[in-house]
């Protein structure tokens, strides 16, 4: 196809910018041809329709060939379902659905429309993950007995999307395991390529964020807090946003005084034990492959660090990854580090991501090659299911043939 694929944004909060983002860095390759977004403020030169909701944007009949759905959770099926229907091709965040009925009925829609569903995996397309996945399929350690995976999230993004924000009620989307997780299922998947699924057991609860655990004469916003009580308090809303700037990218406004009003009086500035929150604060997850590798996912809330670090044992040696640094230690023979250069947000995967889903669309493949894709994406949120269902049943589950 000839010149720039365009593409309508449903959502213009921060996974929406992102993408949208794009457009000014590669105006060869990828155009906006509409945002839709309730309270956003769109860009002042916009030179294209603007909505206040998806609905509307899909029902406007705008000359695109795609949709990018930057919505919450619980909008992705319906409009993923009727952007098929009515002829684009869909980047959709993840997750794919809130309930694996949900993302089966995607694929449905996807057979039937023979567009591609491409899913936000941008760790998939992030150059650090790549070369990891290179060196852990080139048998540089022999066979895969076991794999330590811990996705560690930070005690101030966590307490942010996971005790005061959109993933706090478990009913309201999917869940903290699959709404987090997916993204570790899928790379799980590729370092397993080929091998299936046996058994999956899952443990995890909310241990700390809860209002039994509240300090004595905290109140329910932190502003109000008083200074004994906020002074000894790690997730103080105005620790974390103010003092702290790491996590202001959440916010459209990142100035000082945009800042101290959100916390002031948005949901961000609530004390985290009094969130009226049900989402888990941790979780594991032990899966058993055919020929007995097994695997451990940590998800952790209560970390320093929001980072991933995956260990990998094999009959041959081990490696250690660090979404830094991949250190190769052989038992035989000298060992090595490798430190794939990365640059951008998710180590350059939003940027990549979008390379790959403009180059498909302009390669134009035969309609099984969408099908297969939206395939592979699947696996993660059919195992992240299975998991949620062992940790609310206290049972191990078989995870049966893909
Ligand atoms: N791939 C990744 O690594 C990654 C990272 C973060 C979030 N996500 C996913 O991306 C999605 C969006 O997350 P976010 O962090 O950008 O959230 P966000 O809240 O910043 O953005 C969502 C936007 O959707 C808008 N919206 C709500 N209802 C709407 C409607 N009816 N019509 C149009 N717009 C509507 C909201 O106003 C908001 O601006 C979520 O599903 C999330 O799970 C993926």
């Amino acid at each position: 196809m000839e010149g720039p694929v365009k593409a309508i944004i449903l959502g213009y909060g921060i996974r929406g910018r992102a993408y949208a983002a794009y457009a000014n860095t590669h105006p060869d390759e990828f155009e906006i041809a509409g945002l839709a977004d309730p309270v956003a403020e769109f860009p002042a030169d916009a030179k294209y329709p603007t909505w206040k909701s998806w609905e509307a944007a899909l029902d406007a009949g705008v000359d695109a060939d795609a949709v990018i759905i930057s919505l919450p959770d619980r909008l992705h099926y319906p409009s993923c379902v009727k952007a098929l229907g009515k002829g684009y091709h869909v980047l959709l965040e993840k997750p794919i659905g809130c309930t694996w009925g949900e993302c089966l009925a995607i694929k449905k829609a996807q057979i039937e429309a023979k567009k591609l569903v491409l899913t936000g995996y941008v760790l998939r397309f992030a150059p650090f993950y790549k070369k990891l996945r290179e060196v852990v399929s080139s048998g540089c350690i022999g066979e895969l007995t076991s794999v330590h995976h811990l996705a560690a999230i930070s005690y101030g993004k966590a307490a942010h999307a996971y005790c005061r924000g959109n993933w706090s009620v478990e009913a309201k989307g999917t869940g903290m395991l699959v709404n987090k997780c997916t993204h570790d299922f899928d790379l799980i998947e590729w370092w397993t390529k080929g091998k299936s699924i046996k058994k999956i057991s899952s443990f995890g609860s909310l241990m700390h964020w809860r209002p039994e655990n509240r300090p004595e004469g905290a109140a329910d916003r932190c502003m109000d807090c008083p200074a004994r009580v906020r002074d000894n308090c790690p997730f103080d809303a105005y620790k974390v946003y103010y003092e702290r700037t790491d996590l202001r990218y959440h916010f459209a406004d990142e100035s000082d005084a945009a800042i101290l009003k959100m916390i002031e009086t948005s949901p961000y500035g609530r004390c985290v034990y009094a969130c009226g929150n049900d989402s888990v604060d941790h979780q594991t997850v032990l899966m058993e492959y055919e020929g007995g590798l097994t695997i451990i996912l940590e998800m952790e809330s209560y970390s320093q660090q929001r980072t991933r670090i995956t260990h990998f044992y094999g009959t041959r040696g081990e490696i250690i990854a660090d979404e830094h640094k991949i250190e190769i230690l052989p038992f035989l023979g000298d060992s090595t580090t490798i430190i794939p250069a990365q640059h951008g947000h998710h180590g350059g995967g939003d940027r990549e991501i979008m390379t790959e889903f403009v180059k498909i669309i302009r390669m134009n493949p035969d309609p099984s090659r969408y099908t297969k894709i939206l395939e592979a994406a699947l696996e993660s949120h059919r195992i992240a299911f299975l998991a949620e269902e062992s940790r609310r049943t206290g049972t191990t589950i078989g995870g049966s043939s893909k």
